[in-house]
């Protein structure tokens, strides 16, 4: 079998480096990859939003079985249903399902409907109304864009003044264009957060193991929201019995409550939790594998990922026997200086001696001049298993000392949060 990964991320590399493991994939393509996922598959230098570009790839390569839309972006423009419509098979969800992540007008209206726990909320077009709401609430307060925002719409306002400025830059100003003309106003929710990615294919919904993310850029939780600085599987938080209560109070309802909307969802479907003490309750959806989420649980799945690609897209997933690892992992990403803000390119990237089960996810790479070049805020996310996450950390952190690049950055505590 031949398949297509679009996207060029960790999660991309992750992705490709779990379907390269499988005896019935003989040949990968990523559309448009990095430097990393180079040296396992042929990349293809396509934008991941060229329909056209990418319709006419597959036309000419008639060898291609699957194709896995992987970022957000693309799903939400539907590339799943354009691939489809032209006869070709593709893992992820229709642009009617990934509005679940593409409008969180839509996901906050979906969990009120059919009572998946969330934070309290308000939807807002109209700054003015949206001005007086805001006097009236207590702080901190969450106002998140609609839209698709790469991660940045989500602000976590301390006081009016902050909330007043968040409001003006959505609404007026369009710091997001579109995507900011509509605004949730939502209860700012304590706890920590778990990553519970499933498979699922409108009728069976299976949920992967858990995983945490340490969003911010600095070490404790400090400095600015990034993509996500690294990650570990499992989390230490996360009992059976939760997962369990997740799995009859939020999973199936989730799935069934898209089904209700006519709005099968097949792909793999996000649940960002948060575990507060009144309760676990939903911050969000996504449409898709996380990043950096997936380079901690991918490497945890003992199953052929092709196979489970394959009976999504056939909806008999409940055929596949899931089988994962006991081992922890641990991901640290190696983020350009100036990350989640601006920051340079093409700093040369040396690799020395790396243990052989380290296996490093490149983010933003490239070859240039022969030489391996950083080409994003998040660079490589290096990861290790281990019998549990202090090993898996220790690991990951000696390895990641042997990767340099000029002001490259990462925080060192990935792993610790209990
Ligand atoms: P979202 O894109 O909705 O997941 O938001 C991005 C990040 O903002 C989340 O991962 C949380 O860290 C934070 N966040 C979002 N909503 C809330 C909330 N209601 N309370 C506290 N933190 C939140
Ligand atoms: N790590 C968070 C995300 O993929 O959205």
């Amino acid at each position: 079998m031949q398949v297509l990964v679009i996207g060029s991320g960790g999660r991309e590399h992750a992705i490709c480096h779990a379907l390269s493991k499988s005896n019935k994939v003989d040949k990968l393509f990523c559309l448009p990859g990095n430097a990393g996922i180079a040296e396992i598959a042929e990349c293809v230098s396509i934008g991941v939003m060229e329909a056209d570009k990418i319709v006419a790839f597959l036309n000419s390569h008639k060898q291609i079985n699957m194709t896995v839309v992987a970022p957000d972006d693309p799903l939400a423009m539907g590339l799943v249903d354009i691939l489809e419509s032209h006869g070709h098979r593709a893992f992820g969800p229709s642009k009617a399902a990934a509005l679940i992540e593409a409008s969180k007008a839509f996901s906050k209206s979906l969990m009120k409907k059919y009572n998946i726990p969330t934070a309290a909320y308000e939807e807002f077009t109209d700054v003015a109304k949206a001005t007086d709401y805001i006097v009236k609430c207590d702080y901190p307060l969450v106002i998140k864009a609609d839209g698709l925002a790469l991660g940045k719409g989500v602000i976590i306002c301390e006081n009016v003044d902050e909330a007043k400025l968040a409001l003006q830059d959505m609404m007026v100003a369009g710091k997001f264009s579109d995507a900011g003309s509509k605004v949730i106003i939502e209860e700012f929710l304590y706890g920590q957060e778990v990553s519970i990615l499933c498979f699922v294919d409108g009728k069976t919904i299976v949920p992967m193991v858990s995983s945490q993310d340490h969003k911010r850029a600095l070490d404790g939780d400090g400095g600015l929201n990034t993509g996500g600085m690294g990650t570990f599987s499992p989390s230490r938080i996360y009992t059976d019995v939760m997962a369990s209560q997740v799995y009859t109070d939020i999973i199936i309802p989730s799935m069934e409550a898209m089904n209700s909307e006519d709005r099968k969802f097949k792909g793999v479907l996000y649940l960002g939790l948060m575990l507060t003490d009144k309760g676990i309750k939903v911050l969000e959806y996504n449409a898709r594998f996380g990043d950096p989420e997936t380079q901690v649980v991918l490497p945890r799945l003992k199953t052929d990922l092709y196979d489970i690609f394959d009976a999504v897209i056939d909806e008999r997933l409940h055929e596949i026997n899931f089988e994962w690892s006991d081992d922890a992992t641990v991901c640290v990403v190696l983020a350009s200086g100036g990350y989640p803000e601006s920051y340079e390119k093409g700093e040369v990237i040396t690799i020395g001696e790396i243990d052989d089960d380290i296996t490093l996810y490149h983010a933003g790479t490239a070859i240039v001049g022969g030489k391996l070049v950083t080409n994003g805020g998040r660079v490589i996310g290096v990861t290790a298993s281990g019998v549990n996450i202090d090993e898996a950390r220790a690991k990951a952190y000696k390895a990641a000392c042997n990767v340099k690049f000029n002001k490259a950055h990462y925080r060192k505590d990935i792993g610790i949060k209990l």
